[in-house]
């Protein structure tokens, strides 16, 4: 590289530095503060607490052109005073609209259906209500775009023929793009989001008894669906890395419309679940294309608990009393047989391939050495 295309690069990456790290509008200076990586706290309750907004990431992510505040929009003045309010993700964004409608964007419509779903709960909740997931457990503002390329030139291109300003093209075919191609967790990572709360017991527990408390129903197989989930035919090919075996919303989320049905879990005593015994064979048909209603009755959750599956506990134990009987009478036999063997002064070496062997005839030998 010579000296002045070397200048040019550098001349180059100076020019384009200040629009990438700010590469959204900070109208409202909120990273005038922010911007400093040790800004952060401990709280009361000695959590440590990070209010670093790295400017880079920020501009990545998909809430890249919504203004701090119409998330933040308990700030009303800066400084602003100490906050104590969450961010609730069905406000209205004032910056936003909604092309299609009009009106100022929100995420009510999804909220809705969480609201109806088994984990619908407030931003700010109270006591067992806190163990339901809210959007930002499960959607925590990732780098969607990280490795997104470029737009296909011959593409903008033709947009442009028509829509004139290339950053217009470009931003409507990331924003689609993005859509069209199946953007989706996969199986083991959807397991191990549901699992985190369904696979601990504490939590479990803690339901079990203020459902039975407060006289509510809770599906059958609330105490061990993650757990048993593990030993069934799909937990064990999903944990060894098959991506077609079902995976907790193949069943419990609708294929049709699924964005919106993995919002709208139901237990499977609601009629509208894909698992209410009267949708279950078609649930399963989605892969099973010869399934049947027994072959849906097959249990997506098997465990050997006595309170779960009686015949599964006793099969259980008889299968263990069995194998139990079966191993000591082995080891007894051959206990007994290298005791006998030994007071034939047969002993157990190692030698050229072969274990027993007789070092001296001290007594009376009971086999014949041809
Ligand atoms: C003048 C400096 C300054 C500016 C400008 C500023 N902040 Fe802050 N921000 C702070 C300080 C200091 C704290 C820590 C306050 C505390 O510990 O209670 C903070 C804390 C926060 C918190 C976390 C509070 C909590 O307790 O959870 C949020 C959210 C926040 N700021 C958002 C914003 C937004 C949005 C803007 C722009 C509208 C903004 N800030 C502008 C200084 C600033
Ligand atoms: C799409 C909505 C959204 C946008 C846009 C947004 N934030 Fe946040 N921010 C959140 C959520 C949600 C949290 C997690 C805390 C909560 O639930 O209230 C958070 C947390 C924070 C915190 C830490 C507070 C804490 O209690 O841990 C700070 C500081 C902060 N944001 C500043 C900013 C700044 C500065 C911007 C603009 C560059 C911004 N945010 C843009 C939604 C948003
Ligand atoms: C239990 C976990 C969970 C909760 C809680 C949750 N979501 Fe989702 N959300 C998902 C899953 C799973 C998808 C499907 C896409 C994927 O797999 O990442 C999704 C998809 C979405 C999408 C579509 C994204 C796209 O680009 O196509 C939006 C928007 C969304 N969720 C918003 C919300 C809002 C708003 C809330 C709160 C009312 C919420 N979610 C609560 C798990 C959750
Ligand atoms: C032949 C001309 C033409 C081409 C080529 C074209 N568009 Fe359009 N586009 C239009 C017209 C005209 C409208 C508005 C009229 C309407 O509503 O149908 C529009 C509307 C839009 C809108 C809705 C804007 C809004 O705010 O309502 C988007 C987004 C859009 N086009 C993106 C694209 C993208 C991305 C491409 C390239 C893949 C593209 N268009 C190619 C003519 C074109
Ligand atoms: C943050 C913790 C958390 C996460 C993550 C979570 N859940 Fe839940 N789930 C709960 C709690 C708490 C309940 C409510 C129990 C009650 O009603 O007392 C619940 C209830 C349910 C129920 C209804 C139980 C019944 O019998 O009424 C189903 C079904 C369910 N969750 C499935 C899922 C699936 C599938 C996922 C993954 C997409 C998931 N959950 C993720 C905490 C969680
Ligand atoms: C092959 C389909 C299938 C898969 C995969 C599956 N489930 Fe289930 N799940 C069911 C069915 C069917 C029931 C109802 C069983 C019954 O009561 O007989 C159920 C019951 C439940 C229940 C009890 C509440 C209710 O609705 O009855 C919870 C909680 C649950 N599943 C969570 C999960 C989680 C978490 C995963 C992933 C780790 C998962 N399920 C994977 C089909 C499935
Ligand atoms: C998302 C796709 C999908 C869904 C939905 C699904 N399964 Fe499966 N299931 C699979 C795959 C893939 C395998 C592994 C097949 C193989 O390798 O032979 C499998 C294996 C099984 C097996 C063990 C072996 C066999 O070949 O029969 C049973 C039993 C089973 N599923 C039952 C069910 C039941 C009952 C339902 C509905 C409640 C269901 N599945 C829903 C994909 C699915």
């Amino acid at each position: 590289m010579n000296i002045s295309r070397l200048l040019t690069t550098l001349f180059g990456i100076a020019l384009f530095l200040p629009a990438f790290t700010n590469a959204f509008e900070d109208d409202e200076s909120c990273l005038m503060c922010h911007k400093y990586p040790k800004m952060g706290r401990v709280t009361e309750e000695g959590v440590q607490k990070s209010y670093y907004v790295m400017p880079n990431v920020f501009s990545r992510t998909v809430h890249r052109n919504v203004p701090c505040r119409d998330c933040h929009s308990y700030i009303k003045e800066l400084p602003h005073k100490p906050v104590k309010e969450g961010v609730t993700c069905n406000s209205e964004c004032h910056s936003i609209e909604n092309p299609s409608t009009g009106k100022p964007f929100s995420h009510e419509p999804i909220y809705n259906v969480f609201k109806e779903s088994v984990h619908g709960r407030e931003k700010i909740a109270q006591g067992l209500e806190k163990d339901k997931p809210y959007c930002i457990t499960c959607h925590t503002n990732p780098l969607y775009n990280e490795a997104e390329e470029a737009p296909p030139k011959e593409i903008v291109d033709r947009c442009v023929v028509c829509h004139e300003d290339e950053a217009f093209a470009n931003k409507w075919y990331n924003h689609t793009s993005r859509r069209i191609r199946e953007v989706k967790r996969s199986s083991k990572e959807i397991v191990a989001l549901c699992s985190s709360c369904h696979a601990d017991k504490e939590l479990i527990d803690r339901h079990v008894k203020a459902a039975a408390k407060e006289g509510r129903e809770l599906g059958r197989k609330f105490p061990y669906a993650a757990i048993a989930y593990q030993d069934s035919f799909h937990g064990k090919v999903t944990k060894y890395g098959s991506t077609d075996a079902a995976n907790c919303l193949n069943c419990h989320a609708s294929p049709k419309n699924y964005y919106m049905s993995v919002h709208e879990l139901r237990p499977s005593r609601d009629p509208k679940s894909p698992i209410n015994k009267a949708n279950r064979v078609n649930t399963c048909r989605q892969c099973h294309k010869t399934a049947d209603e027994n072959y849906a009755a097959i249990d997506p959750h098997p465990t050997h608990h006595k309170e779960d599956n009686l015949f599964n506990y006793y099969a259980e134990m008889i299968y263990n009393i069995v194998g139990n009987i079966a191993l000591f009478g082995l080891v007894g036999m051959a206990l007994f047989e290298t005791f006998g063997r030994r007071r034939d002064g047969v002993n157990w070496v190692l030698r050229a391939g072969t274990s027993w062997r007789r070092k001296h005839r001290k007594r009376r030998a009971r086999y014949s050495d041809q």
